[in-house]
């Protein structure tokens, strides 16, 4: 028997050579996604994306908080024809999600930011680029043009701010989104156990760590140095440059420098980070097109609210001046289900990405983003409903129980 033979049989009996392939043939769910990532990457890098702040109380509040919601069908109902397509920040999205800003994502796998982008891109969901992202901003507009969005931190320096601000307008950017909820960074404990620090540094452990995931750090030592890209003109080597950015956090950031980043920039602005109806009102009033209801995944304040418990109360209190987006603590196609029929208009999602990129590079990050879409699809069906306007509008009929 010929080799070609040989293949043909092993193929009809559906054996994929290619690993990759292989591997994510086998993941059903984000969880499966998680699993493969987790043993890919070494403890250090785990604990960085899994890690939440202090006892992560509110990492697991997040998703406890989801689980506490129940759905209640409406059966016999046309839902063969279902469209999951609604507009977001003026943007015709394929489905009603976004990719959230992640920093360091070329940790995560060496593809990092442009593989993320490429498969959203592809999936017809927006993707935002971090203040901390390993792919400078240039960079990515260039290598994948599409729907892209930039979080900013209003740094210490505000000419350098500015600076950035020009560049993000000048890349083609559509959507600014300003994170507010980072007056200083919390405490992430596993890191500070794994001696887990950015850039990372070795130590007898850490180096024993990475010799035990030889693909991971193979591909990294391919790649060009991991730095913070978009601050990387402003020092000369990678060390030089985190130091700079760890010194560019701001405590002092107030309302008005919101207002004056609502009067410099004319196109969609976001705020993420806040979970209360007063800040969402003043946001509203201080002339923002979103917010972005978030305890950004429980790394920040430990104990804070989960954001979906406080959604009904923001969208009564701010009514519809302003789109309303959720994340922390998103698994599944039926939170998202959950948020939108509690009043958010859409929802961003960052780790489960985070581990399809793990997983599996671009073709990983891809397959996180069309698991939720067809559990979004499904769960819509089942629940007897068609369009994501009719979601939203019969919201408060399909949804049993509260928060925490
Ligand atoms: C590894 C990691 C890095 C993050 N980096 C940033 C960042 O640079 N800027 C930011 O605004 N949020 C950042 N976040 C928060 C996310 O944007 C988002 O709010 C959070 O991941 C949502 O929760 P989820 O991971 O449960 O979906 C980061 C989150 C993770 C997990």
């Amino acid at each position: 028997m010929r080799y070609e033979d040989i293949r043909a049989l092993v193929r009809l009996r559906g054996f994929r050579w290619d690993r990759v392939e292989r591997t994510l043939g086998r993941c059903v769910t984000v969880a499966d996604l998680r699993a493969v990532a987790a043993r890919n990457w070494p403890r250090g890098v785990r604990g960085y994306v899994e890690g939440g702040a202090d006892d992560e109380l509110s990492l697991r509040r997040n998703q406890e908080a989801f689980e506490r919601y129940g759905l209640v069908t409406r059966t016999l109902r046309d839902v063969a024809q279902v469209d999951t397509r609604t507009r977001i920040l003026g943007h015709e999205a394929a489905l009603p999600f976004g990719l959230a800003p992640t920093g360091y994502t070329r940790m995560m796998h060496a593809d990092g930011e442009p593989a993320v982008a490429r498969a959203a891109r592809q999936s017809g969901v927006p993707y935002t680029l971090s203040t901390m992202a390993t792919t400078s901003l240039e960079d990515l507009a260039r290598q994948v043009p599409g729907e892209l969005w930039f979080q900013l931190y209003v740094l210490r320096d505000r000419g350098l701010t500015k600076e950035l601000l020009e560049r993000v307008e000048h890349s083609g950017y559509r959507v600014l989104m300003l994170t507010v909820d980072t007056a200083v960074t919390g405490l992430r404990v596993r890191d500070t156990h794994n001696g887990f620090t950015i850039p990372p540094q070795l130590s007898p452990s850490t180096v024993l760590d990475m010799a035990r995931h030889p693909a991971w750090c193979l591909s990294l030592l391919r790649g060009e140095p991991i730095t913070f890209a978009n601050l990387a003109q402003h020092s000369r080597t990678p060390e030089g440059v985190m130091a700079f950015a760890a010194g560019q956090f701001d405590a002092s950031v107030t309302w008005e420098d919101l207002a004056w980043l609502r009067e410099r920039w004319s196109g969609p602005l976001v705020v993420k980070g806040m979970v209360s109806a007063r800040d969402a009102v003043r946001a509203a009033e201080a002339g923002v097109d979103g917010v972005v209801l978030s305890n950004h995944g429980g790394r920040q304040l430990d104990r804070a609210v989960a954001p979906i418990e406080v959604l009904p109360e923001v969208r009564q209190a701010v009514g519809d001046r302003v789109e309303l987006l959720v994340d922390s603590g998103i698994r599944r196609g039926t939170d998202i289900v959950i948020a939108l029929a509690l009043g958010a208009d859409s929802v961003l999602v960052g780790r489960p990405y985070l581990y399809g990129l793990g997983a599996g590079g671009e073709r990983g990050a891809a397959a996180a983003i069309r698991m939720l879409g067809e559990e979004v699809r499904r769960a819509m069906q089942l629940l007897g409903v068609s369009s994501i306007g009719q979601l939203r509008e019969e919201g408060p009929a399909l949804v049993r129980g509260s928060g925490l």
